[in-house]
C-alpha cells in the first residue's frame, strides 16, 4: 500500500427534504457586516420544472440572502458559459457560488469560482499551462448521481471553439457542502439515471483497475460498492423509479465512488475517462454512455495485463465462477456480463448504438494523447487507444 494523505472538506447533508436547508446552510459562509450576495447557478430546465429553483430561492429569502441568476448550462458544460458567469461575478462582486443541478452544472459553477480570482483566462488552467492559488466557495445540490463532482476536486468544461473537452482538478473547487435528495432524483430520466449508474460504476472501475498489489481494505470496499450500485440499479430498472431506498443507495454511492476514499494507498488508471471524453467532445455524448462504450473495450484490450485482477472483478462484482474458467475466460465472463448489464438499462456498448462514426477514429486517437501516455495500468498511447476504440466500435 502507498503512502497517502485523505481530507474531503465537503460537509455531505442527505436525505428527505434537505434541500430546504439551503438557505441557513449558505448563511453561515455570510462575513458579518457585509451583505451576503451569491451566483446562483443551474441549468434553466429540469430544476426549474420540478419547482426545486424555486423552493432553493424561497430558503435563500428566508435567510436574507441575495442571489443573481445565472441559467443555461447544458450537458458537456461550456466554455462560453464559463465566461459569462465570471463577469457577471466580477462585476456584481459575488462572493459565493450555488450550483443546483448535475455534473455539468457544478463542474460550470467550479470553473467560474477560479475563474473570478484568477489573473488571467481559466481556459489557461484547463490546458494546464496555469494553476489557480484560489477559488470562490462553491456549494451544492445534487439532482443526479452521476459525476460525484459534489465533493470532488474536479471540473471538466468543453471549449466549443476545438472541441475540446479538458478537467482540472484542484482542491479549492472541492463544495464546502453539498446537499443530497434522492427524492429529486425521481424525475430522471431512464437513460439520465443509467448514464449515471455507468459514471459511478467507472470512477471506481479507474481506482479498482490498479497494479498495487496490497490495497486489500479499499478493494473489498470498491467491490461492495458496485455490487450494490449493481443490484439497486436493477431495482430502479424494474418499477422503482421511485424507490426511496433504492434511489438513496445509488445517489450515496455515487458520492463515495468520487471522493477519493476508494483511491487511498493505491494509484488508480483514469485511461477509460481519457478515451471516453473524446466522444463526447466530438459527439456531444453523455459521459456515462462514453464510459459504457469505453470501459469494456479496455478491459478486452488489458486481457493479458495482471489477468488475475480482471478474473477477480469478474468474481466478486459479476458474480462469475472461477471453478469453471482460467482467469482469462473469466475476466471475458465479467466483460460480457458487464455489457448486458448496460444493455439493460439502455446503455450503448458499442459505437453503432450511440450511431457514432468509426472514421473518426484516428483523429480522437491522436486528441486523446494530446498530454502524453494516458493510464496506469498500463501506459496507453495513441496506437493503444486507437486499438480500444476499434475494439468498442467492432
Ligand atoms: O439540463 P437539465 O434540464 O437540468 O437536464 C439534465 C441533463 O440533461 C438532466 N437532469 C439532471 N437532474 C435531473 C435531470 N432531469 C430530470 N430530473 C433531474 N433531477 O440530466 C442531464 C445530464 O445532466 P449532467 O449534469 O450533464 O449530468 P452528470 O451529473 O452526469 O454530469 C456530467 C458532466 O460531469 C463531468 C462529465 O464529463 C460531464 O461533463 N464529470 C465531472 C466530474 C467531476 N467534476 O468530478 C467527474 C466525472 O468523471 C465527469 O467527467
Ligand atoms: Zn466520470
Amino acid at each position: 500500500m502507498q503512502n497517502f494523505e485523505y481530507c474531503n472538506r465537503t460537509k455531505i447533508i442527505f436525505g428527505k427534504g434537505t434541500e430546504n436547508q439551503i438557505g441557513d446552510e449558505t448563511a453561515q459562509y455570510a462575513k458579518s457586516g457585509s451583505p451576503f450576495r451569491i451566483l446562483l447557478h443551474h441549468s434553466g430546465g429540469s430544476a426549474v420544472r420540478s419547482g426545486l429553483i424555486d423552493r432553493v430561492k424561497e430558503s435563500l429569502k428566508k435567510a436574507g440572502l441575495e442571489w443573481v441568476e445565472l441559467d443555461g448550462v447544458q450537458p458537456n458544460p461550456r466554455l462560453s458559459l464559463v465566461y459569462k458567469g465570471i463577469e457577471i461575478v466580477k462585476k456584481e462582486k459575488l462572493e459565493f457560488i450555488l450550483a443546483v443541478g448535475g455534473g455539468s452544472v457544478i463542474d460550470s459553477a467550479k470553473a467560474i469560482a477560479m475563474g473570478a480570482l484568477f489573473n488571467g483566462d481559466v481556459w489557461d488552467i484547463y490546458e494546464r499551462k496555469a494553476a489557480p492559488t484560489q477559488a470562490l466557495p462553491v456549494a451544492t445540490i445534487v439532482t443526479i448521481p452521476a459525476a460525484g463532482s459534489e465533493s470532488s476536486i474536479s471540473s471538466v468544461i468543453t471549449d466549443e471553439r476545438g472541441p475540446w473537452k479538458r478537467g482540472a482538478n484542484y482542491e479549492y473547487i472541492r463544495p464546502v457542502f453539498s446537499i443530497l435528495n434522492p427524492e429529486l432524483t425521481y424525475t430522471l430520466p431512464p437513460y439520465q439515471t443509467a448514464c449515471g449508474i455507468a459514471d459511478m460504476l467507472a470512477h471506481i472501475m479507474e481506482r479498482y483497475f490498479t497494479q498495487e498489489p496490497h490495497v486489500e481494505l479499499t478493494d473489498e470496499l470498491c467491490e461492495g460498492a458496485m455490487r450494490a450500485i449493481i443490484r439497486n440499479a436493477r431495482t430502479v430498472f424494474s418499477g422503482g423509479e421511485k424507490n426511496y431506498d433504492a434511489r438513496a443507495e445509488i445517489m450515496w454511492a455515487g458520492a463515495l465512488a468520487h471522493n477519493n476514499l476508494l483511491s487511498t494507498g493505491r494509484i488508480g488508471d483514469w485511461a477509460s475517462h481519457a478515451i471516453g471524453h473524446e466522444l463526447s467532445a466530438l459527439f456531444d455524448l453523455a459521459h456515462g454512455a462514453s464510459l459504457s462504450i469505453i470501459f469494456p473495450a479496455w478491459i478486452k484490450y488489458n486481457i493479458k495485463e495482471n489477468t488475475p485482477r480482471l478474473a477477480r472483478f469478474a468474481a466478486k462484482v459479476w458474480g462469475v465462477d472461477g471453478a469453471f474458467y482460467d482467469y482469462e475466460q473469466a475476466a471475458l465472463e465479467g466483460v460480457f456480463r458487464m455489457e448486458n448489464f448496460f444493455r439493460s438499462i439502455g446503455l450503448p456498448v458499442k459505437f453503432a448504438d450511440a450511431k457514432l462514426d468509426p472514421g473518426k477514429i484516428s483523429e480522437m486517437a491522436k486528441r486523446a494523447v494530446n498530454f502524453g501516455p494516458v493510464g496506469n495500468y498500463q501506459k496507453l498511447d495513441e496506437k493503444a487507444v486507437e486499438a480500444i476504440y476499434r475494439l468498442a466500435a467492432e
